[in-house]
C-alpha cells in the first residue's frame, strides 16, 4: 500500500511572511488528511520560517534544489547540511526548470542524489520527457535514460528513500495535463525500470507524483489511476483552498 503525497513546488514565489501565513492556514488541513503526506517545497529564503511554522504538524518541508558538496566555492549554492539545518526533511532534485534553465544533467543529478541521501535527507527526482521528445516517440528512451543516469549506483535501501515525480516538460505550467491514462502509462514504463534496477519489492514502493498542471479539477481523474500515488504541483500549490483541495482529492 504506497501512501500518496501531495507535494506544493512553490519555485520562485513567496516571501517569508507569506510563506509562515500559507503553513500555518495549511497545517489544520493537513494534520486531518490521514490518507496522505504533505510536503510544501518554499524558496531557499523561506525555508527556515516555514519548517518552523509546520513544527509539530503533518506539513514537511523540502527545498527546491541542492548542491552535492558539503561546503565549498560554490556561489549561490546550498548545500544538504544547510537544507537539514534549516529543518527540511526533503528536497526536490533534477526538476526539469533546473534542467533547462541551469543545464543541469543526469550525472548532476545523481550526485545531488547521493548527497542528499546521505545527508538524510528524502529526495523527490523529477524525470520526464519534452514535448520534442515525445512526438519522436522517445518518451521511453527519455525516461529510461534520466533513471538509468540519474539514479545509478543507488542500493535497494537508498532507492527506497526516493520518490519519482514524472513531469512531462510539455504540461508544465502550460494549463496542458497528460491525460490520466498517458500518465499512467509512463508510471509504468518508470516502475518497470525501477524493477530491472532495484528489484520487486523497491518498485512495488516507490512513490511515483505526476506533476504538470495538476489542479483540483483534473486531480480526482489522475489519483483514480492506480499507477499514480500522488502529485508535484506548482501553480495550484500558492493558494491555500486550492492546495487544500488538492490534499482532499477525490477518493
Ligand atoms: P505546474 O508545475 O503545476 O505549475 O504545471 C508543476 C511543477 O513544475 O512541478
Amino acid at each position: 500500500m504506497r501512501t500518496p503525497v501531495i507535494a506544493g513546488n512553490w519555485k520562485m514565489y513567496k516571501n517569508i511572511a507569506e510563506a509562515v501565513d500559507f503553513v500555518e492556514k495549511i497545517k489544520p488541513i493537513a494534520d486531518k488528511a490521514a490518507h496522505c503526506e504533505v510536503v510544501i517545497a518554499p524558496p531557499f529564503t523561506a525555508l527556515a520560517a516555514a519548517t518552523k511554522a509546520a513544527k509539530g504538524s503533518k506539513v514537511k518541508v523540502a527545498a527546491q534544489d541542492v548542491h552535492w558538496d558539503k561546503e565549498g566555492a560554490h556561489t549561490g549554492d546550498i548545500s544538504p547540511g544547510m537544507l537539514l539545518d534549516a529543518g527540511c526533511t526533503h528536497v526536490i532534485i533534477g526538476h526539469s526548470e533546473r534542467r533547462h534553465d541551469h543545464g543541469e544533467t543526469d550525472e548532476q543529478v545523481n550526485r545531488k542524489l547521493k548527497a542528499a541521501l546521505a545527508a538524510g535527507l528524502a529526495a523527490i527526482v523529477c524525470v520526464g520527457e519534452t514535448l520534442a521528445e515525445r512526438e519522436a516517440g522517445q518518451t521511453r528512451e527519455v525516461l529510461e535514460r534520466q533513471i538509468r543516469d540519474g539514479l545509478a549506483g543507488l542500493t535497494p535501501p537508498e532507492f527506497s528513500r526516493i520518490m519519482i515525480a514524472y513531469e512531462p516538460v510539455w504540461a508544465i505550467g502550460t494549463g496542458r495535463t497528460a491525460t490520466p491514462e498517458m500518465a499512467a502509462e509512463s508510471h509504468r514504463q518508470i516502475r518497470d525500470l525501477a524493477r530491472n534496477e532495484f528489484g520487486e519489492a523497491e518498485a512495488a514502493g516507490v512513490r511515483i507524483l505526476y506533476g504538470g498542471s495538476v489542479k483540483p479539477e483534473n486531480i480526482g481523474g489522475l489519483m483514480a489511476q492506480e499507477e499514480i500515488d500522488g502529485a508535484l504541483v506548482g501553480g495550484a500549490s500558492l493558494k491555500v483552498d486550492s492546495f487544500a483541495a488538492l490534499i482532499n482529492f477525490p477518493r
